[in-house]
């Protein structure tokens, strides 16, 4: 469990760690400074001192800093082959729905307003066996804070391009993202059934952004497909799998989950929902979360395709509900202890966003003061 060492509550309470050390003798316990103390015994030990316990023991650093150490303490026979998490990016229009509608044998285009993604789709899709994780993002220009979270949490890109319009400035965008994370990626030129498809000048508009096919003699894979006509999906697959081998992604699922929020929103009659990618870890129905300023326990979990599920696993998207607010996109959430150890964190956070927010408004009360003068 969660864990603050005798040393660490002292400096945080600002009083000597030999005092803490020599009330835990008078308890009956020896212990040394880097004794691990669990939630119940600091906070007991804080209020033998007349701490208040949010004053002292859980804050978010230390939480964060408890599971860093954690994850560095993750032993080789933990970790275990992780799906990969890609992210479909591109220009507006040029197929990102519909080809992941293709591979999932889906319809989401059709049910999009004016035929635009307008928030990034999670998906968890398995064939003959493999995992892949999908997150669809929008192409159209007012969503780069969208594509730039895509590209931030993703382990390949596939950059869709239409071959009948070729590099346009999202394709651009969406190359610098990547570029950026530190991604690989993959090139889907799609819509080759098109009479006026022209996949080779799609390349040669690629070669400028140094993404240069491997029969150029570069080494960016170039898949030729179709959505509407379902072709060469297989072997976009296999390109996917393939490089997901070559990153040796692992994760150890034996551990308190955490990952990114993809998205959020309130729903009527569920209240907060949000669509959850699990990084690492396994999260599970009941678990306390906190998810940027919220927090809350898991009630239930939905996959892409409506299933409950009462555990998600390392590079799963789903659905959760049981949250007390509506996260921001791309804010972490980690799984806790204790609802008490969620809350805390989150009060911190709020406390910390309260200040944010007052130097803000008395910044600009005196901006408005000298504008004035
Ligand atoms: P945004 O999410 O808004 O950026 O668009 P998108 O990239 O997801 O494009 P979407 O899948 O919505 O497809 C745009 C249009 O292109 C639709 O009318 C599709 O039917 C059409 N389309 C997609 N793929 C193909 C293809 O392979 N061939 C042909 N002929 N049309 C396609
Ligand atoms: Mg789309």
């Amino acid at each position: 469990s969660d864990s603050i060492t005798v040393g660490e509550l002292a400096k945080r309470m600002g009083v000597k760690a030999n005092e803490l050390i020599a009330e835990l003798m008078r308890q009956g316990s020896m212990v040394t400074i880097n004794h691990p103390l669990d939630y119940e015994s600091a906070a007991i030990l804080a209020s033998e001192f007349n701490y208040e316990v949010e004053n002292v023991a859980f804050d978010e650093e230390t939480i964060l800093e408890v599971e860093a150490k954690k994850e560095a303490e993750d032993n080789a026979e933990d970790l275990k082959t992780r799906p990969p998490v890609v992210t479909i990016m591109g220009h507006v229009d040029h197929g990102k729905t519909s080809l992941l509608d293709a591979i999932r044998e889906a319809n989401v285009t059709e049910g999009e307003a004016g035929g635009i993604t307008q928030h990034i789709g999670a998906y968890d899709v398995e064939l003959d066996g493999r995992k892949i994780t999908f997150l669809d993002t929008p192409g159209h220009e007012a969503f780069t804070a969208m594509r730039a979270r895509g590209a931030g949490v993703t382990d390949i890109v596939i950059l869709v391009v239409a071959a009948d319009d070729g590099v346009m400035p999202q394709t651009k965008e969406a190359i610098n993202h990547s570029k950026a994370a530190g991604v690989p990626l993959i090139v889907a030129v799609n819509k080759i059934d098109k009479p006026e498809a022209n996949p080779e000048r799609v390349k040669q508009e690629l070669t400028e952004f140094e993404l240069v096919p491997e029969e150029w003699g570069g080494d960016t894979i170039f898949v030729e497909v179709s959505a509407k006509q379902q072709t060469n999906l297989d072997t976009l697959l296999e390109m996917i799998l393939l490089q997901a081998e070559v990153l040796e992604l692992q994760a150890n699922p034996n551990k308190r989950a955490k990952g990114s929020i993809v998205e959020a929103r309130l729903d009527k009659g569920r209240g907060p929902v949000a669509t959850v990618l699990v990084q690492d870890g396994t999260l599970k129905q009941g678990d306390a979360i906190v998810a940027g300023l919220h927090f809350g326990r898991v009630r239930s979990m939905t996959t892409a395709t409506g299933k409950q599920v009462k555990e998600a696993g390392p590079s799963f998207p789903v659905e959760v509900t049981g949250l007390g607010g509506v996260p921001d996109a791309g804010e972490t959430f980690h799984a806790v202890e204790s609802e008490k150890a969620a809350k805390d964190v989150s009060q911190h956070r709020q406390q910390k966003q309260r200040e944010i927010d007052l130097a803000k408004s008395s910044k600009v009360s005196l901006d408005q003061l000298f504008a004035k003068m």
